[in-house]
C-alpha cells in the first residue's frame, strides 16, 4: 500500500467508512473556535487575506532597504529580514570569525546605525516586520524598537515577529550561542519584556521549517516543534509568568511541501493538537493562547537547480497547500533559490504566485474548503495520533532539552533524510528534471552575487562608530548587562540602554558569552 511522507497508510480510496468515528463537533468545531481545526479566525481569508511576507535581505543595510521598498511597492504586506551569519552568531562585521561571511546570506547589522538605514523611509507603524534572528533576537528587537522610537513610533504600535527559537537551532539550524538553560532564560525575559513594552509583538516563531529542510517528515516536523513549544511554555511559567500573559503572542513556522493533501492535513492537525495542549495541560483560558498561528515557507529543499523554471510550478502548488491549510503568513520561494540568492525578477515572480492564489483562484472565498473531505479528515486524524505518539517519546526522555542533549531529534531527522536520499537515487521517488524528464543542457542563468567589498565597508563604519560614540556610556551599559545576566533581573532593560548608547550587537553578545558561556554540542565533546 502507498504511504504518505510521514510513512502513514495512504489508501487508494477513502469513503464514508474513513469517517465512521468522526465527530465534527469535537474534532472540527467552528472556524475561529476551539480546537481551531478549521482555522484561527472565524472569517479566515474572506475577512483578510494572509500576509504575503517574502524573506529578503543581503549585503548592506542600504541595499536591503532598497529591496524592501521594491517589495512594498509590488504589494507585499509584511517585511521579513534575513541577517548574515555574523549577525546571527553575535559577532560584528570586523570580528575575525566574521571574515568572508559579511552580507552573504542576509544583511549585516552591527549597531542601531545600521538598523536605522535598514528601515529608512519604511512606515514601521503600518508594516509588520519579521526578523529571522535567534540567539541574539533580544538585541535586534531592541535595535528595532529604538529605531521606531526615533521615527516617532511608540513601541506599543509595533507589530512583527522575532524567530527567537533557539531549541530548533540545536536540532537543525546551527546558529546557537549560549547553553539551553540560559537560552530559555533569555526567551522568558523577552516574553516578559514584550508583554509590558511591545504588547503586539509576536515574541517567538517556533519553527519546524528548518527541521523539515533537514529531512524531517511532516509528523516529525510538527511533533518536535510542539515539543519545543512546550519547553518554552514551561520555562516561562517556571519564571513566574502567567500563561495567558505570554501565550497569545507565541507563533509558529512550518514548511509547505509539494505533497499537498498531507500538508493540508498537517496544518489542521497541528492547530488541534496545540489547542488541546494549551487548554488541557497548561490551563490556558484565553482562546488566543490556544490558537496556533503560523507562517509558512514553501519547501526550499524540494527545488532543483536543474530546469529551475519548474520550481515556479512546485512553489505554486506548495503555496496553495499552505493557503488551503489556513496559514497566517506566507513566503513563496523564488525559482532560482536552489542556485543563489534570488534575483529581483525571481523575487517578484514569487510574490506574483501568491497574488494569483489570493486574487485569481476561488480558494479564498470560503473558509477551510477541505473540511469533511474523507481523505483530508482521515489524514488529519492519523497525523494527530502519530504526532501525539512521537511527542510522548520526547516527554519520556524528560522533554525537548533532554532529548536534544541526547541527540534524539537530530538522529531521527537524519534517518528520514537518508531514506529520502536513497529513494531519489534509486528513482523510487520522482523529482522532475533531476532523476526523470531530464534535459542535456539548461538555459543560461545569471545568478545574483554579493559584492565582497561589503566587509571592508562595514568594518570602516564600525571604526567610525567606535570613535564617535560615548564609550564610557557603552562600557557602563555593558557592565549593567553582565550584572543582570549574573542575577535574575530581566536583561533586556540594561541591553536597551547599552544599544541606545550605540553598543554593537557583537559587544552585547560577548558580554552575555562572558557570563553564560557557549553551548558545545554532544558530538564535539
Ligand atoms: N479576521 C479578523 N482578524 C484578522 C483576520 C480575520 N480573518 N485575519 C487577520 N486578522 C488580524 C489578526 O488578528 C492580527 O491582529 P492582532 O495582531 O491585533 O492580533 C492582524 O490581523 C494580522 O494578522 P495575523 O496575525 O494573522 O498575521 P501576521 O502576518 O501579522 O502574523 C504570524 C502572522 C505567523 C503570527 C507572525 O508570527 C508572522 O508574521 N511570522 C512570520 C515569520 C517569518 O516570516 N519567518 C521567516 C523565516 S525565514 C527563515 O527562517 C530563514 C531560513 O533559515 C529558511
Amino acid at each position: 500500500m502507498a504511504t504518505t511522507e510521514s510513512d502513514l497508510p495512504f489508501e487508494a480510496l477513502y469513503d464514508a467508512s474513513a469517517l465512521a468515528d468522526f465527530d465534527a463537533a469535537t474534532q472540527l468545531g467552528e472556524p475561529g473556535r476551539y480546537p481551531f481545526t478549521r482555522g484561527v479566525y472565524p472569517s479566515m481569508y474572506t475577512g483578510r487575506p494572509w500576509t504575503m511576507r517574502q524573506y529578503a535581505g543581503f549585503g548592506t543595510a542600504k541595499e536591503s532597504n532598497e529591496r524592501y521598498k521594491e517589495l512594498v511597492a509590488n504589494g507585499t504586506g509584511g517585511l521579513s529580514v534575513a541577517f548574515d551569519l555574523p549577525t546571527q552568531m553575535g559577532y560584528d562585521s570586523d570580528a575575525e570569525l566574521a571574515h568572508g561571511e559579511v552580507g552573504k546570506v542576509g544583511v549585516a547589522i552591527d549597531s542601531i546605525d545600521d538598523m536605522q538605514l535598514l528601515f529608512d523611509g519604511l512606515p514601521l507603524d503600518e508594516v509588520s516586520t519579521s526578523m529571522t534572528i535567534n540567539a541574539p533576537a533580544s538585541t535586534l528587537l531592541l535595535m528595532y524598537q529604538l529605531t521606531a522610537e526615533q521615527q516617532g513610533i511608540a513601541a506599543d504600535k509595533l507589530t512583527g515577529t522575532i524567530q527567537n527559537d533557539v531549541l530548533k537551532e540545536y536540532i537543525a539550524r546551527g546558529t546557537y550561542i549560549y547553553p539551553p538553560a540560559e537560552s530559555l532564560r533569555l526567551t522568558s525575559d523577552v516574553f516578559a519584556y514584550c508583554h509590558s513594552e511591545i504588547p503586539r509583538w509576536n515574541t517567538i516563531s517556533i519553527s519546524g521549517y528548518h527541521m523539515a529542510e533537514a529531512g524531517a517528515t511532516p509528523v516529525q516536523e510538527v511533533a518536535f516543534t510542539l515539543a519545543n513549544a512546550k519547553e518554552y511554555v514551561r520555562a516561562a511559567m517556571a519564571a513566574g509568568l502567567a500563561v495567558d500573559d505570554f501565550a497569545p503572542r507565541l507563533s509558529f513556522f512550518f514548511v509547505a511541501r509539494t505533497t499537498l493533501l498531507e500538508e493540508v492535513a498537517k496544518f489542521r492537525a497541528a492547530r488541534r493538537i496545540w489547542a488541546r495542549i494549551m487548554k488541557e495541560e497548561f490551563g490556558a483560558q484565553n482562546p488566543k493562547s490556544q490558537m496556533l498561528r503560523f507562517h509558512t515557507q514553501t519547501a526550499g529543499v524540494q527545488l532543483t537547480a536543474q530546469q529551475p523554471e519548474v520550481n515556479l510550478v512546485r512553489v505554486a502548488l506548495q503555496g496553495l497547500g499552505a493557503v488551503l491549510g489556513g496559514t497566517q503568513s506566507l513566503h513563496t520561494n523564488s525559482y532560482d533559490e536552489a542556485i543563489a540568492l534570488p534575483t529581483a525578477k525571481a523575487a517578484r515572480l514569487a510574490l506574483r504566485t501568491q497574488q494569483v492564489i489570493a486574487y485569481e483562484t476561488d480558494v479564498t472565498k470560503t473558509v477551510d474548503p477541505f473540511a469533511g473531505s474523507y481523505v483530508v479528515e482521515a489524514l488529519t486524524d492519523d497525523i494527530e495520533d502519530a504526532v501525539n505518539a512521537l511527542m510522548q517519546q520526547v516527554e519520556d526522555k524528560g522533554g525537548a532539552v533532554k532529548a536534544i542533549e541526547e541527540g534524539f531529534q537530530k538522529s531521527e531527522i537524519e534517518r528520514s533524510a537518508y531514506a529520502i536520499a536513497l529513494e531519489i537515487d534509486s528513482k523510487e521517488r520522482t523529482v522532475v528534471g533531476l532523476n526523470r524528464f531530464t534535459i542535456d543542457k539548461d538555459d543560461k542563468y545569471e545568478p545574483l552575487r554579493v559584492n565582497p567589498a561589503i566587509e571592508a565597508e562595514q568594518a570602516a563604519r564600525l571604526e567610525q562608530l567606535r570613535k564617535e560614540r560615548d564609550n564610557a556610556a557603552v562600557t557602563k551599559g555593558l557592565d549593567a548587562l553582565r550584572k543582570a545576566a549574573e542575577g535574575t533581573d530581566n536583561v533586556l532593560f540594561p541591553m536597551r540602554e547599552a544599544l541606545a548608547a550605540r553598543a554593537t550587537g557583537g559587544e552585547v553578545s560577548s558580554a552575555l558569552r562572558d557570563v553564560w558561556g557557549m553551548y558545545v554540542p554532544r558530538e564535539q565533546f
